[in-house]
């Protein structure tokens, strides 16, 4: 049997397979970063559509770190109880959940109001300039994390993953090409490292030690002069105690990095940071067929696969991939006569 289909512990969590929905912004709130209806079904239909783990999209630890303003939130204990019962729900119909913490610094397009960012330097000409952040800002980031981590424990989430890639605030002062600071948080790979070792630290004062902790990073800026893989394994050992899983995706820091992008041409970074850190991975990128899913996972390239684009296309994906890998795979009870 592909090992796709075999269950992994990750200190208190057990997966009973492989596969983890990625997390995808479905900008789909009323504007207040709520819960909708449409979340509800979105992730309980790729829960009863076999998915070991589901990941909640990039939810905004404090509201100016928003992509948009219909992104999710977790900034007010006024959100607990939406995501109470969406994980409740997700985990009757047999997947377990995490939920994605994210700060978009100068990512964030929100006309008329104030973005921060390590530097002040924009995305392009469609974003505004960030605010240089002070030192306060970064104390204040810092807290919002620890504080979301607390409500998303209160929430019974089953993982935390802190999004740290694509170019949003924390991989800003992980580059070079975003992070031009002369303080203590910028400049050397630890300096610029710093935020994300404490955000981690804050983090797991509130997520106890035998909780898993991920954090998904950007491999690659694929830029002249900006991260490479190595550096970010520079990076992930600076976390490495404190962190359990880090899902390997890549980008998203430049507007103008070049990327040949094939599929599972992420992978790679994947099975060197798994090799070079210890730690457990998640890879992906444009895995779109269930043998090049087993080929990954079977050749122990990476711990566990994530599936993004190919979810909304296909939320059965998982069972089908089954059937065409010949697993006997056990369905949701109400859909067996699909099987
Ligand atoms: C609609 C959409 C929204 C996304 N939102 C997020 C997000 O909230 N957080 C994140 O880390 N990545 C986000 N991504 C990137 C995906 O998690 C994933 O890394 C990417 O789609 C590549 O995987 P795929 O080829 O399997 O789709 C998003 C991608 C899509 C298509």
């Amino acid at each position: 049997m592909s090992k796709l289909f075999s269950s992994i512990t990750i200190k208190d969590l057990t997966l009973k397979n492989r596969f983890v929905m990625a997390p995808m912004c479905m900008y789909s709130t009323k504007g207040d970063g709520h819960l909708t209806p449409f979340h509800f079904l979105h992730y309980n239909t790729r829960a009863v559509g076999g998915v070991g783990l589901i990941i909640v999209e990039a939810t905004a630890v404090e509201p100016r770190g928003r992509i948009t303003h219909n992104d999710l939130g977790i900034w007010d204990d006024a959100f607990i109880d939406g995501f109470k019962q969406l994980t409740s729900e997700v985990k009757s119909n047999g997947a377990k959940i995490g939920i994605q913490l994210a700060h978009a610094g100068r990512k964030a397009d929100l006309p008329g109001e104030e973005i921060i960012a390590a530097s002040p330097i924009r995305f392009n000409d469609h974003y505004q300039v960030p605010k240089e952040m002070t030192k306060e800002d970064i104390h204040t980031v810092i807290k919002c994390f620890k504080d979301a981590a607390l409500r998303a424990k209160l929430a019974d989430f089953d993982i935390i993953e802190i999004h740290a890639a694509h170019g949003y605030l924390i991989n800003q002062f992980l580059s070079p090409l975003t992070n031009k600071r002369t303080d203590e948080y910028g400049g050397s790979i630890e300096n610029r490292a710093r935020i994300l070792v404490e955000i981690v630290k804050a983090v797991r004062e509130v997520w106890s030690k035998e909780k898993p902790l991920m954090v998904r990073v950007s491999a690659m800026d694929f830029k002249e002069g900006g991260n490479t893989v190595n550096d970010i394994i520079e990076i992930i050992k600076l976390i490495k105690d404190d962190v359990d899983i880090i899902d390997c995706s890549t980008g998203g820091v430049v507007s103008d990095a070049k990327i040949n992008a094939y599929p599972g041409y992420q992978v790679k970074y994947a099975e060197e940071i798994k090799k070079a850190t210890g730690l457990l991975t998640v890879a992906g990128g444009l895995v779109t067929t269930p043998e090049m899913a087993s080929e990954i996972i079977d050749n122990e390239r990476s711990d566990m696969l994530f599936l993004g684009r190919v979810l909304l296309r296909e939320p059965y994906f998982v069972l089908n991939a089954a059937k065409k890998l010949n697993v006997d795979y056990s369905w949701p009870f109400q859909y067996v006569r699909g099987k």
